[in-house]
Formats: C-alpha cells, sequence, structure tokens
C-alpha cells in the first residue's frame, strides 16, 4: 500500500542495506556530511564573533530547522510565508523572513506569525509597505522587528540610495507597532564568483557600500542593531569582514554542482561535503552507448546545468535530461555497460530548488536508510 507522510520507502527505515532499495527518483541525504557541514559553518562563524541566521530556502523542513537552532544558530530565516509558518511549527523562537511579503493576503499571515512568534523580523524597502504592515499590525495589536532591505548590488529587492535607507528607518520607528532593528543586505550575485579572491574584491566593494548606509544611519541616531545577509558563498569573506552582525547562509549543509566549483575559502579547499543526491535507477538500456534512468526535468533544477555522476557509474559519465520523467547516462567509451535495476546517485546542479520538487529527505548513514524527513514547505 502506498503514501503516508512518510512515502513509500518508510518499511526500509532501519533496515540493513537499504540505500539501495529506495523507489526512484529519491532524494538522499547523506546524515554524517550534513551534520559535519552544519558544525563546521556553526563553529566558523561563532568563532568570528558573528551569529549564524541560517536559510531554510534550502531545506524547507521542521527538523532541519530545528537541529540549526541546537547546533547554536540564533534563529532562522526564511525566504517565504510557507517556510516561516513551518519553522514556527517546528518551535523556532526568531524568524527573520528575508523579503517584502507584498499584498494583503501576506501582510495578514505575516503579522498572524508574529501574533504566535515571539520574534518575527520583517524585511522592508518600500514606503507604502511599511504603512500597509504598520497599520495591520496596530489594529492586531502586534509588534514585530524590522530590517530595511539595502540593495548591494543585485539590484532586486532593497533601497537603493543611502538616504532613502535612513528616510525609510525613521518612517519605521516612527510607528508604533514596527521596532526599527537595523539592515539587511544580501549579494547574491557574488555568490558563486569562482575565485576566492575575486570574489573578495566584489564583495568588499559591495560592503563599502553597507558601511556608508551604517554610517549614515548611525549619524542620524538611528544605529542598526542587525545587520543581516551573507550566503555559502561569501560566508568566510563576511566573517572576516565583519560588516554583518549575523550571517544567513543556506546551501553549506547540501552543496551542489554550482558551489562545488567555487572556492569557498584561502586555502581554496570546501569545508563542506556534498551531502545532498538524488538516487535514479535504470530503466532502459536498448539505445547504443545509453542507459536510461528514472530522473529527469521533474527531478533536478534545469536552471544551472546538468547533474553529475556521485556513484553507481563512472565520475566522467555524462547525464542529459530526456524529458519529464527521465534522463540518459551516457558512459565513457570503454567502461561496463550498466544494466536495468542499476543505482545511480547523483549530485543536484542546484540545490535549494532540487529540493523543493521533492516531498521527503531519505536519511542515510552509509548504505542504510535511518529516518526520513518531510519537506513541509516545499513547493506553493
Ligand atoms: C536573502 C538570502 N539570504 C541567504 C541566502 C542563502 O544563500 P546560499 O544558499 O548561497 O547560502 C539566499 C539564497 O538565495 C538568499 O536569497
Amino acid at each position: 500500500m502506498r503514501s503516508t507522510e512518510l512515502g513509500p520507502n518508510q518499511d526500509l527505515i532501519g533496515r540493513r542495506g537499504s540505500r539501495k532499495l529506495l523507489n526512484a527518483p529519491a532524494l538522499i541525504l547523506d546524515l554524517d556530511a550534513f551534520e559535519r557541514n552544519m558544525a563546521r559553518m556553526s563553529d566558523s562563524v561563532q568563532r568570528n564573533g558573528l551569529l549564524l541566521r541560517p536559510h531554510a530556502k534550502a531545506h524547507k523542513s521542521a527538523n532541519v530547522a530545528r537541529r540549526q537552532v541546537a547546533a547554536g544558530a540564533v534563529g532562522i530565516s526564511c525566504a517565504n510565508l510557507d517556510e516561516a509558518e513551518v519553522v514556527a511549527d517546528a518551535g523556532v523562537e526568531s524568524i527573520l523572513v528575508t523579503s517584502p511579503v507584498g499584498g494583503p493576503a501576506g501582510i495578514e499571515r505575516l503579522v498572524g506569525l508574529a501574533a504566535r512568534v515571539p520574534d518575527v523580523i520583517a524585511t522592508v524597502d518600500d514606503a507604502g509597505y511599511v504603512e500597509a504592515l504598520a497599520s495591520h499590525a496596530a489594529q492586531m495589536g502586534a509588534s514585530l522587528r524590522v530590517l530595511i532591505d539595502v540593495d548591494v548590488g543585485q539590484h532586486r529587492t532593497g533601497v537603493v540610495d543611502v538616504q532613502g535607507v535612513v528616510d525609510l528607518a525613521r518612517r519605521v520607528k516612527a510607528t508604533d507597532a514596527l521596532r526599527y532593528s537595523g539592515l539587511q543586505a544580501y549579494y547574491g550575485h557574488l555568490q558563486h564568483v569562482p575565485a576566492y579572491a575575486d570574489r573578495r574584491v566584489v564583495v568588499h566593494r559591495a560592503l563599502e557600500k553597507l558601511r556608508l548606509v551604517t554610517q549614515a544611519l548611525n549619524s542620524a541616531g538611528l544605529p542598526p542593531e542587525i545587520v543581516s545577509g551573507g550566503g555559502t558563498g561569501t560566508f568566510s569573506i563576511d566573517a572576516d569582514a565583519r560588516v554583518h552582525t549575523e550571517l544567513q547562509p543556506g546551501s553549506y549543509l547540501f552543496m551542489d554542482r554550482q558551489y562545488a566549483a567555487v572556492e569557498l575559502t584561502p586555502e581554496h579547499h570546501s569545508p563542506f561535503e556534498q551531502s545532498l543526491f538524488v538516487q535514479t535507477i535504470v530503466v532502459s538500456v536498448n539505445q547504443p552507448d545509453l542507459a536510461v534512468v528514472l530522473g529527469g526535468w521533474k527531478a533536478f533544477a534545469t536552471e544551472a546545468d546538468v547533474p553529475v555522476v556521485a556513484r553507481g557509474a563512472p565520475a566522467d559519465t555524462r547525464y542529459r535530461f530526456m524529458g519529464d520523467e527521465h534522463g540518459g547516462l551516457a558512459l565513457p567509451a570503454g567502461s561496463a555497460p550498466l544494466a536495468v535495476g542499476a543505482v545511480v546517485e547523483l549530485v543536484p546542479p542546484h540545490c535549494d530548488p532540487t529540493v523543493n520538487l521533492f516531498s521527503r529527505f531519505h536519511c542515510v548513514r552509509g548504505d542504510d536508510l535511518v529516518d526520513i524527513w518531510p519537506i513541509e514547505a516545499r513547493g506553493y
């Protein structure tokens, strides 16, 4: 019989050798690597005297958020209200929503969250939005902390000019229901600059703007208590620069093909290991030099190149998308062919949108499935 919350593989939990028996495609989380990644980021940020508010946009999971807080995170960052509500249900007491949430429906949910979570922090970049948020919060008798989102070069959300940030901070300060608490500054466009030295140069350029904004706020009597931002690609540069007070990386838990190509530290070695895989199975081998697997556009994010083989086939096997459900594996010349039923695990090109395609993490230690965690906030 199929599907409960834990899905068709739940009877395999705790069975020796069960990793290769999963129904495919399945999202695999290697718990040993995941735990090492979590501890390494936590240690590194704390050693540098900053706070860690990791981003739930990568995992969208109550279980993971709880573990991050237990490992020392000051709270959790969320990209949207679905994530924030799941994280609130997990018992996390300080939640930053890193993007403005738009019109009345979003504002109502955000204020509703503030009514049940001790510390909800909203980000704002627009005067009309501030008025609407303040007025609804006041009506509901709720109170929220607020960060002014600063555009540090990504040109997505955020106030663009320095005076605009000061003006908006003043507006927030003047409301009864909103408590001005500082800044958010996230440079997503710099996270994947491959060479550490190049990335450091462009990050420091962006931080110059953040320093100017901070000085202007200090002069206006509005010193930021929180400066939140940063990601996996910039964590070590941000930790050295100490312009931020807290960092919000997400991908470090899992890693992916994109981040494997980025030198994350000056020593040019990654402190983070690949912990996330998509397990596929060969279902057809009738075409010359091609093994067709279950796992196509519905199993991988497609905007960042193709997956690469982690185990079950030679490392230089080439994957290609072959439709919604299927992919093709072209093995290197001279390698032994794969038979129907062969299990192949692949590294996703981009972790966040890949996780968003699956309902659960299949947690493994070595060859054994040891747990299954729902991905409660997947999809919209
Ligand atoms: C606002 C914000 N903060 C933090 C992150 C985390 O970045 P990463 O997954 O590169 O660690 C993201 C990712 O897109 C983001 O949008």
